[in-house]
């Protein structure tokens, strides 16, 4: 039997067992505290562009299919027919307005005129004869998430209807993600896929991975023979030539995101690392100039890498590409990357970032590589009797994490610590902990007082978050 969560995430000492990378009824748990609560990235909106446009997904081990209705609207539904549950969609993607199930065909329409809500049941056969008209069909419609949101082109969804609001839930961690889906000049979602998504699975635990994008710069090491290939796109050494001066980890404690970046207000670098192409690095050069025209020295942030928790990364820079970590069992996860650019880029800058992107990630990608080897086998020799008893050491600078002035309830802890993990443990055990939203986020659900309620209350919510996090790091 695991030990009680407390046991599994030592706070004080950065200490977490072993036991969560491996163990079977701690997964089942995850997937109903965590994955049926959290608001999960499902798809971005270059997947479903035309009314009738759907895209399965997943959320946790669940099917989702996710489809634009005839009249525009998203929506997220449950891919098993409610009849005798049959997996509804088999296809990775397409166009329908109904959804028709192979074993007794039961249809599902996404049609508004035809239905009252897209996804309710429209046709059985046999329901007038067999049925005697007696099942009633407004019962048995897919199962919807409640709630979903569209953020700049992506889409995202929850099953818990007390979830707080997605801008609640993102808090400023939001203008990192915003770097990643903005337009390289800062217009807003100016964001497209490059081709389609790449999937994998991986033989590890999920949590590696958000873990790892969170703020892991101590694992450099791993990436030397990359950065000895060079296959980064300025023309000179290493993998990634872009990278803010004063980069640094930021964490939000009270919501388990953080980033590997620079502090909001900082001067980014200018565009250097596209210059083995004059042409690609001068649409950088002209980029960079109107951002700074656009948004002056004030809320500018460029930044790398960042984890919204649970199980969303993204690379916001160089290269830009969004990373999903699906959980399978224990001890597997499905990866999928989708790789993104301005939509009204020239062709020559899609191109040559397509070709870095690919290089750099995927299941072929260098960079990718050595980190999934490194996940794999930590999971692997974690699995024996005597390895899963023991701890992972995660106390790199504990107790040095400072408040960030300028951003609500985050800290900052310098480039090489293992604060930010020690941060997505810490949420990762309240949600494993909290019987409701109410707990996990006191004030931001949607009854009285919260954000879809009377009164807002985020600033001093935040401080206090701010606050409180600083007295947990014991700040210096
Ligand atoms: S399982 Fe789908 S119609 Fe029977
Ligand atoms: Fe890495």
């Amino acid at each position: 039997m695991a030990k009680p969560i407390d046991e599994l995430i030592v706070q004080d000492k950065g200490l977490v067992s072993r036991e969560i990378f491996v163990d079977e009824e701690i997964f089942k748990q995850e997937l109903s505290r965590v994955f049926a609560r959290a608001w999960l990235f499902v798809a971005h909106e270059d997947q479903i562009a035309k009314n009738g446009d759907y895209v399965v997904s997943k959320m946790g081990t669940d099917t989702v299919i996710v489809t634009r209705d005839m009249e525009g609207e998203v929506h997220v539904l449950l891919n098993t027919c409610t009849h005798r549950g049959m997996r509804l969609c088999r296809n990775d993607m397409g166009n329908a307005r109904t959804f028709s199930c192979p074993y007794h065909g039961w249809s599902y329409s996404m049609d508004g005129r035809i239905v009252e809500t897209p996804g309710d049941l429209a046709g059985v056969p046999g329901h007038a004869t067999y049925y005697h008209g007696e099942l009633d069909k407004k019962d048995w419609g897919l199962v919807r998430a409640p709630r979903v949101k569209v953020y700049k082109r992506t889409v995202w969804a929850s099953w818990d209807p007390d979830a707080p609001e997605f801008d609640d839930y993102l808090g400023d961690m939001k203008q990192y993600l915003d770097y990643a889906l903005d337009g390289r000049d800062g217009s807003p979602g100016n964001n497209e896929m490059i081709g389609g998504i790449l999937k994998w699975r991986v033989p590890s635990n999920w949590k590696f991975a958000p873990e790892n994008f969170i703020g892991d710069n101590y694992h450099d090491i791993s990436h030397r023979s990359v950065d000895l290939v060079g296959i980064n796109p300025s023309g000179g050494t290493g993998r990634r030539d872009d990278e803010p001066e004063d980069a640094t980890t930021i964490g939000f404690p009270k919501l388990g995101h953080g980033v590997i970046g620079e502090m909001p207000y900082q001067k980014e670098p200018e565009s250097a690392g596209w210059a083995a192409n004059p042409e690609v690095s001068e649409w950088y050069r002209k980029c960079h100039d109107a951002r700074v025209e656009r948004f002056g020295d004030e809320h500018r942030v460029s930044m790398t890498v960042g984890t919204i928790f649970p199980n969303m990364s993204f690379h916001g820079r160089q290269p830009r590409t969004i990373a999903v970590f699906h959980p399978i069992s224990p001890t597997e996860m499905e990866m999928w990357r989708i790789f993104l650019v301005d939509r009204d880029a020239p062709d020559a800058v899609k191109d040559m970032a397509r070709h870095y992107h690919l290089s750099y990630s995927g299941p072929g990608g260098l960079t990718e590589s050595d980190d999934m080897e490194n996940w794999s086998y930590a999971t692997d020799s974690s699995r024996g009797e005597i390895s899963r008893s023991i701890y992972f050491n995660y106390e790199m600078g504990l107790g040095h994490a400072r408040v960030v002035p300028h951003l609500e309830g985050a800290v900052e802890n310098g480039e090489f610590t293992e604060e930010n993990a020690r941060i997505f443990y810490r949420r990762w055990a309240e949600f494993m902990k909290a019987g409701s939203w109410d707990e996990l986020f006191p004030g931001k659900g949607p009854g009285p007082g919260g954000s879809r309620g009377a009164a807002e209350s985020a600033p001093a919510d935040a401080e206090a978050a701010s606050v409180d996090a600083a007295a947990t790091a014991e700040t210096k």
